[in-house]
């Protein structure tokens, strides 16, 4: 399958992007506008689930109606910035499980470090959503879809708010299978990995440890 880019700009997302990126934004609002996006992209990336039929019974009489068919879902956030998409997600697919990946980026290196990883045991049977909010080189998420994948689930998706272009790359590059969902994909960035204009370290202001 072809590598594919999904450019969330549904007016609703734009909006609290606006209150994400601006620097005045206090951790509080800052936790709150990542979950309620992540809510609204979630209901954008599970567009494609299939749907079975099913016969139900109306106080009106009897219809035939549709429900989700069977497919079960996973979100595997990226730690520790992704922790702040979960709430969000868990929202719109409640039944889904989480599976933990922990990685951060060594500040020198930018190479991204392993240091916990803890999926669902079914998650062979399961479509999986790696939830980051910032793709920046994309070291981060190469690493976490090559350890879920070891695990063999049944689909991968990438889920982030904020995407660079050399991170859009070097993923598509890296794993041409896995579609990426993102709100907005910006101009480059800067020479120590952060996204610019971005909105600065989404780990910090989520858990205010700037
Ligand atoms: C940030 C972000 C991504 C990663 C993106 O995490 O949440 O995981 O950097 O950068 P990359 O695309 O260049 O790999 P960070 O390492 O700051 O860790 P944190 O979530 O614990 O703050
Ligand atoms: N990680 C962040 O949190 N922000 C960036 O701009 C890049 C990586």
């Amino acid at each position: 399958m072809e590598n594919q880019v999904f450019v969330m700009d549904h007016p609703l997302i734009q909006h609290k992007l606006t209150f994400l990126r601006d620097k005045n934004t206090g951790s509080k609002e800052f936790r709150e506008l990542v979950g309620e996006i992540a809510m609204l992209m979630c209901y954008e990336a599970t567009r494609d689930l299939p749907l079975q039929e099913v016969h139900i019974e109306t106080p009106m009489g009897e219809a035939t109606t549709k429900v989700i068919a069977g497919r079960k879902l996973a979100f595997v956030p990226i730690l520790r910035a992704g922790l702040g998409m979960v709430e969000g997600v868990l929202e719109m697919v409640p039944a889904a499980k989480v599976g933990h990946i922990g990685l951060y980026r060594d500040h020198k290196t930018l190479q991204p470090v392993e240091y916990y990883n803890k999926l669902p045991q079914d998650i062979t049977e399961r479509d999986v959503i790696v939830l980051d909010p910032m793709l920046a080189t994309g070291g981060s998420a190469i690493d976490a879809i090559s350890i879920v994948k070891r695990s063999n689930p049944k689909s991968i998706k990438f889920m982030c708010i904020i995407a660079a272009p050399e991170g859009v790359k070097a993923l598509s590059e890296a794993h041409p299978d896995v579609q990426i969902y993102c709100a907005a994909v910006d101009d480059h960035l800067n020479e120590i990995g952060y996204i610019v204009p971005g909105l600065g370290d989404a780990g910090d202001r989520i858990f205010g440890t700037l």
